[in-house]
């Protein structure tokens, strides 16, 4: 069977991580047929006058899949985030990011193994921003919805349910957003009955950086607003390695974008230093989102022992190998192996 993928490059290192990506996945052998677009961001907004051009977003409803590498968004001025555009467009509402020690790796952590489970759709990514200019004061409205939050939440519990999961960890700030951060409190802790065999438990936001930081290996299964979420997820990073390890995906009903949690890494781009390992794992969720378990398995397994032997990581994990020697060295395995 061939998969039909859109693929967004993106700009600074993604289109690096992006070829080392598309070399091993076509060692797996598994037949992908991709529709590429180069231009999104500030390279359509100069060619088409809108950084997520309509075809794109088309493509990507069509097909029902996208890898994506990262987008970089102008700080403080310019056009919207088309990573937030994107997934707001196609109701992308759980960010899925788990974030796990590979074997062998130099990091904080050797243990740690936990999924975070990210609003990816309102909070205050909503996008809704008053500016009062003459008395200089600015609005900016963080929307929680019960709908929204109950989906994301149900979401973390059936994960956790069919991933042998065991305890899941709201994250929230209800001692002082009442409304909101009690809002989705309640409802974790309706949707847990669902769930007998799954312990339910809080923490308060920035007790929960330090404890992450101290003991990560009592976090299993992590649930939050859009804000915590984006927060945490690079804070994980930090636990197992960097962002040049850790995997994501955007889910939504029938329809799912694959990209790494790092963003377009200006410092590094072009320079093949970037580490491709975070965007390779997210193609490895999405060989597993296809049904595609074999494929997955044998990705997994020759990143594992790449890892575990350790002479052809890149330079941020400690070694001296280049973006696309990481890649081939990788697709040799897996081409031996398939
Ligand atoms: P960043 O994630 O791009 O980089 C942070 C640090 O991590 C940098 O020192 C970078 O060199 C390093 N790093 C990131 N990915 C790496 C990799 N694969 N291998 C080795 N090192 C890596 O975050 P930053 O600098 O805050 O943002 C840069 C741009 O990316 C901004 O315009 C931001 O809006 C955008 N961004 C896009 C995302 C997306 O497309 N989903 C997500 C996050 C940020
Ligand atoms: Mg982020």
């Amino acid at each position: 069977m061939t998969h039909s993928v859109t693929l967004l490059p993106g700009d600074g290192i993604g289109p690096e991580v992006t070829e080392a990506t598309l070399r091993v996945l076509e060692a797996t052998g598994v037949s992908i047929e991709w529709e590429r677009f180069d231009c999104v961001g500030e390279c359509a907004v100069e060619r088409y006058g809108t950084p997520l051009p309509d075809e794109v977003l088309e493509s990507i409803r069509r097909n029902g899949v996208a890898l994506k590498g990262p987008v970089t968004t102008p700080v403080g001025t310019g056009f919207r985030s088309v990573n937030v555009s994107l997934r707001q467009k196609l109701d992308l509402f759980a960010n899925v990011r788990p974030c796990r020690t590979l074997p062998g790796l130099d990091a904080r952590y050797k243990d740690v193994d936990l999924v975070i489970f990210r609003e990816n759709t309102e909070g205050l990514y909503s996008g809704i921003e008053n500016y009062d200019e003459r008395l200089e004061i600015i609005d900016t409205i963080a929307r929680i919805t019960r709908v929204g939050s109950e989906r994301i939440v149900k979401f973390a519990f059936q994960y956790a349910s069919t991933h042998d999961r065991t305890i899941v960890t709201v994250v929230h700030k209800a001692n002082i957003l009442k409304g909101a951060g009690k809002l989705f409190l309640d409802i974790a802790e309706n949707c847990s009955r669902d769930y007998p065999h799954i312990e339910l438990n809080d923490r308060i936001i920035d007790n929960m950086c330090m404890q992450l930081v101290i003991n990560p290996t009592q976090f299993d299964c992590i649930v939050t607003t859009n804000l915590f979420g984006d927060i945490l997820s690079d804070l994980a990073a930090g636990l197992v390695g960097g962002l040049g390890v850790v995997a994501g995906a955007n889910i939504g009903d029938g329809c799912a974008v694959f990209e790494a949690v790092h963003g377009s890494a200006p410092d590094i781009a072009g320079r093949g230093l970037a580490n491709p390992t975070a965007l390779i794992r997210s193609a490895e969720m999405m060989l597993r989102y296809f049904g595609e378990g074999e494929a997955a398995g044998a990705l997994q397994r020759a990143l594992y022992e790449t890892y575990s032997e350790g002479d052809r990581l890149t330079g941020d994990v400690g070694g001296s190998s280049s973006t696309m020697q990481f890649a081939d060295h990788l697709a040799e395995r897996i081409a031996a192996e398939v």
